[in-house]
Formats: structure tokens, C-alpha cells, sequence
């Protein structure tokens, strides 16, 4: 059957055609939707996006994903064109953390070092000495004197985890994501009472009492890793629910059930952020070339040395 103008066979093949035209290259996020996770080249966690990022020849970057991982593309590739489908794809972690507001709370502790998790903007980024994601933040760390006074912003959860398990004590950020922050501990205990085999696996910006339950805390790929060497057959998934598509994929023979949100009566939870993208919208941005993800020249001076440093640490 042929496909139709507008319909996904026609998109996807169209889109397909603008790829290989333009020699641009299409990263996705796990949270993205299944259609364009189909379809992109690269699907990764932050890191592994900003990692692709950074060595890619592809002339223009398709950032599938949210402002702040099109941006840090952005940062690391000057002389590419990077375009994101959908410029409303904000990140409301990311929004938790005014520039102002960190500038001050940074210029009050002089002698600290400021690590900063990625989903932050260019802005935040500027005003940090490393850039951390949820996959290397314990690393990198870990990788600095003991005695190192350290502020960590923006997300409250992931830096009390990290603290418990270094034995830090950095002082944090009070900022927190939408979609991991509203996660309900008390129907993921109904939910494991009937399957009670299953293993919980929790993101860590998840809140404590989240993370002291599960059996692994980790980045979307360090889930996605577990579920794959591990040899249970049913997981509890507590994060954004478009990584149940990738999971799946890989362990067919497995079960991943999308945990409950707090205040939501449906079995998943998603980023609303992440799923503006469309396939509709990825071809018109191919075709268009925007929007474009611009970052001022000496803002990405000073944002890049934080990101290249963590890429150097990790
Ligand atoms: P990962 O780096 O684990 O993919 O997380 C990104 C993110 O936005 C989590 O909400
Ligand atoms: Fe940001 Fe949360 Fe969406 Fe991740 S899931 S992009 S942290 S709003």
C-alpha cells in the first residue's frame, strides 16, 4: 500500500529523504514518542545525547527532546545548525531555576564549587564549574576531594541521593521536575502488593522515599541497562513512561508496568514537554530548518567549559 500525503508512511519517509538531502542527523530522547524514537538515528539518555552531539559530522542536529538537551547541543557544536521540532519544548526542572536566583544563592557560598545538573539552562550553566546528568553526577563527585564544599543545584531529589550515596553533605538546590516529583509511593506499594515480583526501578529524581524502596536508582539508560542483565521478568518503572517503548524492545520476553502518578488515575506518566515533538513537526523542521536553537556567543563560552568538563570526568 502507498503511502498517503500527511500520513506516518509518508512523513517518515519524507523525513528520510530531508535526512540524507541535508546530511542532518535525528537524536531522540527515551521520552520522546514511539514514532520518532523509530526514527532517529541516535536514542539516548542526556549524556549519551550531548556525547553523540559533540562527535557527530551531520551538518544540522534534529534535538528530539527538550530545550536545555538542544541547547547543550548547541553549546558543543557551534558550526552546526541544531533545530528542535517544537521551541515551547521547555523543561520545568530546568524552570525551577531562575539564573538571578542561582547567582545569588552562588555568590552567598564563594568557596563552593558549583555543580550543575544538565537540565538547566545556558544561563544556569554559565555560573557552574561542572555539568553533571543523572548517569555520571555519583562519578564526577565522587571524583572530587572529600573536603570540597560543594552546591548542587537545580534538582532537590537527585542531589539528596547523591549526597546519601557519597556521603556528601552539598548544599542543594530546592528545584524538582513535574513528572518525577508527583510519583505517589503508596500505589507503587499497591501496585508491587499485586506483583509482588516485580523489581522497582526508580529515577533518581524521583523523592527519597522513592529511591529508599527501589532496587535500582538510576538514568533512563542505567534502567534500561539494568532491566537487560537482570534476570527478573517484571519491572516497576517510576519515571517518564517513554522509556517502557525502548525497554520493551529489548526484552520482549519481559514485563514493564508504567507506574502510577500521584494525581492521575491513569497507569503511566508522561513529560507533556517531551511529547510536544511530533513526527509532524520533525519533518516540518527538517524542511524549514527551524526552530533553531540559538545560543549568544559569549554565553556559550562561558556554558561550555562546565559541559566539556564533564565529558572529561565521565
Ligand atoms: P536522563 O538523563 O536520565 O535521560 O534524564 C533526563 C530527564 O530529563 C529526566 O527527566
Ligand atoms: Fe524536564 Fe521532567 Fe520533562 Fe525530564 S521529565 S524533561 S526533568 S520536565
Amino acid at each position: 500500500m502507498s503511502a498517503i500525503k500527511g500520513d506516518t508512511a509518508w512523513l517518515k519517509s519524507e523525513i528520510s529523504k530531508l535526512k540524507k538531502e541535508k546530511n542532518a542527523v535525528i537524536m531522540s530522547h527515551y521520552y520522546q514518542r514511539e514514532e520518532i524514537q523509530e526514527i532517529a538515528d541516535f536514542i539516548g539518555d542526556s549524556l549519551a545525547l550531548a556525547r553523540q552531539a559533540a562527535k557527530t559530522d551531520a551538518s544540522i542536529i534534529v534535538m528530539c527532546g527538550v530545550h536545555f538537551m538542544g541547547e547543550t547541543a548547541k553549546i558543543l557544536c557551534r558550526d552546526k545548525k541544531v533545530l528542535i521540532p517544537d521551541s515551547n519544548a521547555g523543561c520545568s526542572l530546568a524552570d525551577s531555576c531562575d539564573p538571578k536566583e542561582f547567582k545569588e544563592f552562588v555568590d552567598k557560598h564563594p568557596d563552593h564549587t558549583v555543580i550543575s545538573y544538565v537540565n538547566t539552562s545556558a544561563a544556569v550553566k554559565g555560573l557552574t564549574d561542572i555539568v553533571v546528568t543523572s548517569g555520571n553526577a555519583r562519578r564526577i563527585v565522587e571524583q572530587l576531594p572529600e573536603e570540597e564544599k560543594i552546591i548542587f543545584g537545580p534538582d532537590h531529589n537527585l542531589g539528596e541521593y547523591i549526597n546519601s550515596v557519597t556521603g556528601r553533605n552539598m548544599l542543594l538546590w530546592k528545584g524538582a521536575c513535574h513528572v518525577h516529583d508527583r510519583f505517589s509511593i503508596e500505589k507503587i506499594m499497591e501496585m508491587k502488593k499485586s506483583h509482588p515480583g516485580a523489581k522497582i526501578l526508580v529515577h533518581p529524581e524521583c523523592r527519597r522515599p522513592l529511591q529508599l524502596i527501589a532496587d535500582k536508582v538510576g538514568s533512563t539508560a542505567a534502567l534500561l541497562e539494568f532491566a537487560q542483565k537482570d534476570d527478573s521478568k517484571e519491572y516497576i518503572v517510576v519515571t517518564e513512561s517513554g522509556i517502557l517503548f525502548e525497554m520493551r524492545k529489548k526484552c520482549p520476553e519481559k514485563i514493564f508496568l508504567a507506574a502510577p502518578a500521584e494525581d492521575s488515575e491513569c497507569q503511566c506518566n508522561e513529560c507533556d514537554y517531551m511529547k510536544l515533538n511530533t513526527l509532524q513537526k520533525v519533518y516540518e523542521c527538517l524542511r524549514d530548518e527551524q526552530p533553531e536553537i540559538i545560543v549568544e556567543e559569549e554565553l556559550a563560552d562561558r556554558a561550555i567549559k562546565p559541559i566539556e568538563r564533564m565529558l572529561e570526568m565521565s
